[in-house]
């Protein structure tokens, strides 16, 4: 840990006395969250928890877990006691973290907040605890999110481990799907060697063989082989006490003009990335893969209109309905990428991009992904056929590759103004040449 983790405290903090001076606070209390359960069941949902508690902690926070912010005082923690045979007990874990913290241990019943300054306000879920009276605070979660954006250098070391991960992950499942594995077994290869069960990923994995890869979020595992599988596109990641990857890979059996396909668009993929930089604002970007989009479409034969005419046309969009990218951090899709400062105002994506989830420019270690696509799916080119008249499509062709699914390349950025650190390759680097 040594000494990213008290730097990244003190950033933190800092961050929270510009909050309460601004919202005339004397303390912020945040809560983890509690557990939910499955209707009429004693079982409850994986536990993710809030993700503006989690960046305070240096392991995965457990629910029913509360921190307390005070100007120019050590941060407290209030960590539940859990009198209960039936599951694991919940230790403090040990580490020098602890020296930054009051710790005071909690049973349900203590009404610790009954001695909080009277200007209190909470962030995170609602607690379910009786007679609970700390006030919510208009603007302090725009405040505080807006910031989440630009990652501390703790925040970076724990998104690379993340990437790292998850690249084990993805070298195995690549073995799996060149055996002629299923969906589920190759699933089971990537979560076995990116060390995690499949309620710790931060996110389901997809993995999607032939047709599957044109599903953008498929996240049906079938458990039949199929051992001459033309297409696996996983998107799948793995975390780092709460950070996240966010990778996907496109992979194909043979040299054909699919694999031709997949090499333009990993080209493309990593210009796009030598061009997020400091600077860049990420709707431009957009537009910059849209237009690489209408190149590969009319180089590969697929559309024969000029590239201005299938803009118009939005024929691009056809083949690549999604964003471009978005913020990575505790959340996937993490929070502010459409705020445009900390007041909470947003700037939402506009119909050329419906689905763009980062709409901010680009700033110094903020860390997003990069994820082009090219897609063959048939709702939307039926629609294209329907709607656009003279669209220059080559039916046949297109009718060709539809059995091969799509292609996805995504990798994980932090942003730096002469060139990006890409996380994910150089994961996938450091590991191949071990
Ligand atoms: N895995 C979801 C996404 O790429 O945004
Ligand atoms: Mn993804
Ligand atoms: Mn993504």
């Amino acid at each position: 840990m040594n000494t990213l983790y008290p730097q990244h405290l003190s950033s933190l903090m800092q961050r929270y006395e510009n909050a309460m001076a601004h919202f005339e606070l004397d303390a912020i209390v945040i809560a983890s969250g509690h557990k939910t359960y499955y209707f009429q069941d004693d079982h409850s949902h994986p536990f993710h928890g809030y993700s503006g508690a989690q960046q305070w902690l240096p392991f995965d926070i457990s629910a029913d877990t509360f921190l307390i912010i005070q100007p120019g005082q050590k941060p407290t923690l209030v960590w539940p006691v859990r009198d209960d045979f039936w599951h694991t007990p919940n230790p403090i874990p040990e580490g020098e973290w602890q020296n930054h913290w009051h710790i005071t241990p909690a049973r349900r019943d203590d009404k610790w907040w009954q001695s909080l300054p009277k200007q209190s306000a909470w962030l995170g879920p609602k607690p379910d605890l009786e007679k609970w009276d700390i006030a919510s605070c208009d603007g302090l979660n725009a405040y505080v999110d807006f910031a989440k954006a630009v990652k501390t250098p703790f925040e970076i070391q724990a998104l690379q481990r993340a990437s790292q991960a998850a690249v084990h992950g993805h070298l195995a499942a690549k073995q799996a799907f060149l055996a002629g594995q299923s969906e589920l077994d190759i699933h089971l290869a990537f979560l076995s060697a990116s060390q995690q069960t499949s309620a710790q990923e931060p996110y389901p994995g997809i993995v999607g063989l032939n047709e599957h890869a044109a599903v953008l979020h498929y996240e049906h595992k079938a458990s039949h082989a199929i051992p001459n599988s033309r297409t696996l596109l996983i998107d799948a990641g793995a975390s780092c006490h709460g950070y996240a990857s966010d990778i996907t890979r496109t992979y194909t059996r043979h040299q054909d003009d699919f694999s031709a396909l997949i090499t333009g668009l990993d080209a493309l993929e990593q210009s796009l990335c030598q061009q997020a930089v400091t600077g860049v604002a990420f709707r431009d970007l957009h537009q910059s893969c849209l237009v690489g989009v209408a190149q590969l479409l009319n180089d590969h034969k697929i559309c024969s209109l000029s590239m201005e005419e299938q803009l118009e046309k939005r024929i691009p969009q056809v083949f690549f309905p999604h964003g471009l990218g978005h913020l990575l951090g505790l959340q996937v899709h993490d929070v502010g990428g459409h705020q445009v400062d900390t007041s909470g105002q947003l700037s939402l994506p506009d119909d050329q991009a419906p689905f763009l989830r980062l709409t901010r420019t680009l700033e110094e270690d903020m860390v997003i992904t990069i994820e082009p696509g090219l897609y063959f799916i048939p709702m939307l080119i039926e629609k294209m056929q329907a709607d656009v008249a003279h669209h220059g499509c080559d039916l046949e062709r297109i009718q060709h590759f539809i059995p091969y699914g799509g292609i996805r390349i995504e990798d994980n950025l932090q942003i730096k103004s002469g060139s990006s650190v890409n996380l994910t390759r150089d994961a996938f680097h450091a590991i191949d040449s071990d």
